[in-house]
């Protein structure tokens, strides 16, 4: 029996000399990974009451859409800078490599509205913090922030303690 790990491909040297890339593209190549890794995202979801799932461009759009789709939940965009068209609330970050803004439509989320967080992929944790802010400043309550890969050694779960944070695939 597959897994979820075995779709996952790992690029050296990717986008720069000494990064490891852990890329879900091969995850979604594959009819059955593809559907293994929504599996097994619901999995983290059993017995959460949630209202809305809030997905991370662009990655995280891939995986959330679906889930939201399959679990009758409202999708919410959690777009870098400049794409959203209605008045958005907006939150800077640092990455990995480099820095980032993000945004959220001041209606995606409503006062009290329990919200799942979800992207592809956990590193230091930076991005996921930045779309927890703006859903709190919103009026929402992040419930659980989930992930279909985790990066440990980058200790985004230590940084996020005050979360319930999930993952699929943990690499170090
Ligand atoms: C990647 C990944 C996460 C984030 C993780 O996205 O998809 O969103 O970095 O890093 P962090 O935990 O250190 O913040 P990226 O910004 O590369 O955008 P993309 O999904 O559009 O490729
Ligand atoms: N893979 C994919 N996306 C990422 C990574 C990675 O290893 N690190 C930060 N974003």
């Amino acid at each position: 029996m597959k897994t979820v790990a075995d779709y996952i491909k790992t690029i050296p040297d990717f986008p720069k000399p000494g990064i490891l890339f852990r890329d879900v593209t091969s995850v979604l190549d594959d009819a059955e990974g593809f559907k293994l890794a929504i599996d097994e995202l619901d999995k983290l979801l059993d017995g959460v009451d949630y209202d809305i799932i809030a997905g991370v461009e662009s990655r995280g759009f891939l995986f959330g859409a679906p889930l939201a789709y399959n679990n009758d939940k409202p999708f919410a965009l959690v777009r870098k800078k400049g794409k959203l068209p209605r008045e958005t609330v907006e939150e800077s970050y640092s990455l990995e490599y480099g820095t980032a803004t993000i945004e959220l439509h001041k209606d995606a989320i409503k006062p009290g509205d329990k919200v799942i967080i979800i992207d592809d992929l956990i590193a230091t944790g930076g991005t996921v913090e930045a779309a927890a802010k703006l859903v709190e400043r919103l009026g929402g309550e992040v419930v659980k922030m989930i992930f279909l890969i985790e990066l440990t050694d980058l200790k985004g779960r230590e940084y996020l303690k005050n979360y319930d944070v999930a993952s699929v695939v943990q690499y170090e």
